[in-house]
């Protein structure tokens, strides 16, 4: 029989309270820490979901030395992602890092050397790769039914320009921005259908603050185009959309989430619905048991390379489009 697996959470905004209700879901695992830089708003946090855990702790420092806690889920903004991630390996703790896993390659490359000299697991929570619906809609893409790939359209958009000033998704200092935050999943869409393009073009509108606030990127691939964009900008019903030789597909809105799809081949449309278990967190906490249970220590469905490579993207692109973030200049 496996092993439960006993869970710690750090930091507990908006991502982590919805983690933890799919946590609940998932058979095999324990929620017993939840970490705050506040105790009191762990407990308030401990309280206001299902597992009742029974640490609940008001710095990341106790979590990191709590024995019981074999993985932590770090849930920060993403200028914190690295610190913790590696304060917790250096601990022993098994890791699930919050996308994207650091701000840009050099910091991803730390944390993974760090999970190689802790003999420890780390993995981003690129939830989309595993997706179920998403994952069929692959093995009908990779079945050739709509013939070769030739055009990716895919974006994740939404209006929040009434977000306070003090808001992380505008705060440089955190790494706010579109293309961290949401832009990263058009990328990794394009990423994990076409892999790595032979050219990239951006374009990007500034937030008063210094961020990207819209984004829009055409990755050219030897055989396909990708066009892909990210706003804080606007509304977006964020379908998807394949296109191929001998048809094409369109994923259900909200595409990175989705619970089915169409492929569209001779005028006819073929519905494919497959629901995702709670939000959908939950299939990569099961990844996170499967790999844990093997005793290994990264996933091949979204490794480490993998997560190196889509900042490499990122950074590629940010390159172009002229961002940078403050703390980078010590680098
Ligand atoms: N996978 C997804 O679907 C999804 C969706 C949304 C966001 N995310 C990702 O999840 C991460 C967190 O996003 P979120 O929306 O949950 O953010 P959030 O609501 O602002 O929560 C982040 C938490 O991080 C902690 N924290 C530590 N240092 C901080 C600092 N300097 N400033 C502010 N907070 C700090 C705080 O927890 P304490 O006060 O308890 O210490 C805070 O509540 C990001 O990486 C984001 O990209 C993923």
């Amino acid at each position: 029989m496996e092993k439960r697996i006993k869970w710690g959470i750090l930091g507990l905004g908006n991502i982590a309270r919805k983690f933890a209700m799919d946590l609940s879901l998932v058979p095999g695992a324990e929620l017993v820490a939840v970490a705050s830089r506040n105790v009191e708003k762990a407990k308030d946090f401990a309280g206001s979901i299902p597992q009742n855990p029974q640490y609940q702790l008001g710095s990341y420092e106790e979590l990191f030395e709590n024995r019981e806690v074999e993985v932590i889920y770090i849930a920060t903004p993403h200028h914190a992602h690295k610190k913790w991630a590696i304060e917790a390996m250096k601990h022993g703790k098994h890791v699930l890092c919050e996308k994207p896993m650091g701000i840009n390659k050099k910091e991803v490359a730390e944390m993974i050397d760090c999970a190689q000299k802790n003999n420890v697991f780390l993995m981003e929570g690129l939830w989309s790769r595993f997706n179920p619906a998403l994952l069929k809609m692959k093995s009908v893409l990779d079945s050739g039914t709509i013939g070769e790939v030739k055009y990716i359209q895919a974006d994740f958009a939404f209006n929040a320009m009434d977000r306070p000033l003090d808001s992380r998704v505008w705060n440089p200092d955190l790494a706010g921005g579109s293309l961290l935050d949401i832009g990263i999943y058009p990328i990794f869409l394009s990423y994990w259908l076409l892999g790595m393009p032979k050219d990239i073009k951006a374009v990007a509108d500034f937030h008063p603050l210094g961020v990207d606030q819209q984004l829009s990127m055409i990755f050219h691939y030897e055989e396909a185009h990708a066009t892909l964009h990210s706003a804080f900008t606007c509304e977006s019903d964020m379908q998807a959309v394949i296109g191929g030789t001998t048809g094409c597909i369109l994923i259900h809105p909200r595409w990175h989430e989705t619970n089915g799809f169409t492929v569209i081949t001779n005028d006819t449309p073929l519905v494919t619905e497959e629901a995702t278990l709670g939000k959908g967190y939950t299939h990569e906490i099961e990844e996170v048991h499967h790999i844990l249970n093997k005793r290994e220590v990264q996933s091949p469905s979204w490794s480490w390379d993998n997560s190196l490579e889509l900042v490499g993207l990122m950074d590629e692109i940010r390159g172009l489009i002229g961002l940078s973030y403050p703390f980078e200049k010590d680098d």
